[in-house]
């Protein structure tokens, strides 16, 4: 204990001076065995046990199912790999907390999953890891999402001291504080191949992230392949092989799911749809007065767009699984429209007297197209702010103004409307700072607005948003983690109104060096530091 007190005094001492004196090691020490996101409740001792890993095993004690089998054995792989190898048995280790040899995990799903089963917004995510002084060990949970969160806290115990995996007697109760934790990743302006976002959805389900927001096109690119309309990304995308096609997609859901993520994709319109235009440029606002041969925004006024919308939809409520959609509606440019004869005449006609009420009966028809395909819908905040009438379960997704204040009054507006909502104004990943920036990630509250409790209860999440203009294949999972770390963690647990900088930073360390381990190359958090066996 003393030697604690000891590393954190020289710690904080040497922040105070360090502008002028520069001590060697590293600048925050890791914790051991500490788990990211924070859960709801822990409690260590200082008992404990060591593990082989070639004499551990998982006991599965009541129902089982394909998710379970592949997350054990996922598991057992992260047991064995992530820590140094070491050789045969541990060496007797004197300790007066010693314990033994944990050589088992009580597995306990107490009721059945189904092997079809899709995560759905309000997944049960709780659950019970006992490491416990009598030698009982067990995973309890009455949902196969909460053995899932529950068996990466577990593997997140574990630590490694003088050539041994130690893990400590611990209890950890544990639920989420948000059901919605996302993370948005554009592969419209750079196409992300599949094996980085594979690697990402991994990264995920480390941080205990539960959507994946595929925010799959953009005005650039249409790299999503329609098997109704192949041409959108055979025009649309920048290359015949950056594309993904429908077996990807199915294949991305699959591997998400087995993880207990959500994928929901995001077709954005009526704006950031120029690729759609290459093969349709029916679909689009025609611009030629602004620039020959321009387009602008979709053209709400034709009754063709709505057949082909309504056409494109049903493919996608096919090929993807989860109950929302997002369908954008941010950042619509109104100039081509007020340039365009028909767009006017059709506005008068239909006693449509502004261009956000234009923008509110394009979006009101596309919501009557998605609600009959059965999908509930997330829009971007614009579409709340220009007053489109909204069904009651369409959740606001608030993104503009993360140095300001004007989240804080969307935010208010929103729920005061008594609607739902998300925040991603805060974890803009493209952003970036000098230094240990996630620690503006998590200075980010969401419910830091004026509101009643009622409406600080319509908030679901939020997600942090890895817009891709200046990120691809070189570079996107080290911006992506361990920032997005800060905003998992925000979403997990319980709101906490005295952030402990410096053990947060010690906690991320470790976070960090153990997506090391698991071959996630996030990039380190702090400034000097080392990782051991990283890749
Ligand atoms: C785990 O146990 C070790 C050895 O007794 C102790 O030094 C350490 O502080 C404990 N860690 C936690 C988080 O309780
Ligand atoms: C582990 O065993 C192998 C082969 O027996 C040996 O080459 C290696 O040096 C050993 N590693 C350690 C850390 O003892
Ligand atoms: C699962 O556990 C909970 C809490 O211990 C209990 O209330 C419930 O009846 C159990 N369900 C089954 C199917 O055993
Ligand atoms: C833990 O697992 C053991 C062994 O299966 C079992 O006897 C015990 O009742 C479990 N304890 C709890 C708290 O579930
Ligand atoms: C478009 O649809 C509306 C409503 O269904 C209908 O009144 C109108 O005649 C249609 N316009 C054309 C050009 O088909
Ligand atoms: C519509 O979606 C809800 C929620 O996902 C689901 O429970 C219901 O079965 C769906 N209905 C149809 C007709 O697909
Ligand atoms: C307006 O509509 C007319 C008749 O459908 C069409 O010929 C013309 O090209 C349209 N103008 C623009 C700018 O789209
Ligand atoms: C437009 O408004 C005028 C005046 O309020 C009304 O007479 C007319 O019927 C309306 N037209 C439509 C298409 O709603
Ligand atoms: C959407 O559908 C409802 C019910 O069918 C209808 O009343 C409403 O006018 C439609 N909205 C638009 C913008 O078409």
């Amino acid at each position: 204990m003393k030697g604690c007190v000891f590393l954190l005094f020289v710690v904080s001492v040497w922040t105070n001076i360090e502008s002028y004196i520069v001590n060697p090691g590293p600048q925050y020490i890791p914790t051991q065995g500490s788990i990211w996101p924070k859960p709801a409740s822990v409690s260590t001792s200082n008992y404990f046990y060591s593990i082989n890993p070639k004499n551990f095993n998982f006991v599965v004690k009541e129902w089982n199912c394909a998710i379970l089998e592949k997350a054990l054995e996922d598991y057992k792989n992260i047991i064995v790999q992530q820590i140094p190898p070491i050789n045969g048995t541990t060496s007797i280790i004197e300790d007066e907390y010693y314990l033994g040899e944990m050589t088992e995990l009580y597995v306990d799903l107490n009721r059945t999953c189904e092997d079809g089963d899709y995560p759905p917004l309000n997944m049960d995510e709780e659950y019970v890891v006992g490491i416990q002084k009598d030698g009982y060990f067990n995973l309890t949970s009455e949902s196969i999402w909460g053995i899932l969160r529950g068996l990466e806290s577990f593997s997140q115990l574990l630590y490694y001291s003088d050539q041994t995996i130690l893990i400590n007697c611990t209890i950890v109760w544990d639920r989420p504080r948000y059901s919605h934790r996302g993370f948005l990743l554009d592969t419209g302006r750079h196409f992300i191949p599949l094996d980085k976002i594979y690697q990402i959805i991994l990264g995920m389900s480390y941080n205990k992230l539960n959507v994946f927001h595929w925010h799959i096109v953009d005005d650039q690119s249409f790299p999503f392949v329609s098997s109704k309309f192949p041409e959108l990304s055979s025009f649309g995308a920048y290359h015949p092989s950056l594309t993904y096609s429908p077996e990807d997609v199915a294949n991305v859901i699959e591997f998400a799911r087995l993880r207990g993520i959500r994928v929901i994709p995001e077709f954005d319109t009526p704006g950031h749809t120029r690729s759609w235009g290459q093969s349709h440029p029916e679909l689009l606002t025609s611009c030629d007065s602004v620039q020959t041969g321009a387009y602008g925004p979709i053209d709400p006024s034709k009754n063709t767009t709505y057949n082909f919308l309504e056409k494109f939809f049903e493919e996608i409520r096919d090929v993807f699984k989860d109950q929302f959609i997002h369908l954008g509606g941010d950042e619509v440019d109104y100039d081509c429209w007020e340039l365009d004869r028909n767009i006017s005449d059709f506005m008068s006609e239909n006693n449509i007297t502004s261009y956000a009420k234009l923008e509110g009966y394009f979006i009101g028809k596309l919501l009557n197209i998605t609600d009959r395909l059965n999908f509930s819908s997330i829009v971007w905040e614009e579409v709340f702010n220009n007053g489109v009438d909204l069904p009651q379960e369409t959740i606001v997704h608030i993104w503009r103004d993360w140095t300001g204040a004007l989240w804080r009054d969307t935010m208010q507006e929103v729920t005061k409307a008594g609607k739902t909502a998300l925040l991603s104004a805060c974890w803009y990943l493209d952003h970036l700072s000098s230094g240990g920036d996630w620690v503006s990630f998590y200075r980010c509250e969401p419910t830091d607005f004026t509101g009643t409790d009622e409406q600080k209860a319509l908030i679901l999440g939020g997600e942090a948003c890895m817009w891709a203009e200046v990120v691809d294949k070189t570079n996107v999972v080290q911006r992506v983690f361990p920032r997005a770390s800060a905003t998992a963690e925000k979403l997990w647990s319980p709101k906490e109104d005295n952030f402990d900088s410096d053990l947060t930073a010690r906690r991320l360390e470790e976070h960090t060096c153990r997506m090391n381990r698991r071959n996630i190359p996030a990039q380190p958090p702090n400034g000097p530091g080392y990782c051991i066996s990283s890749f």
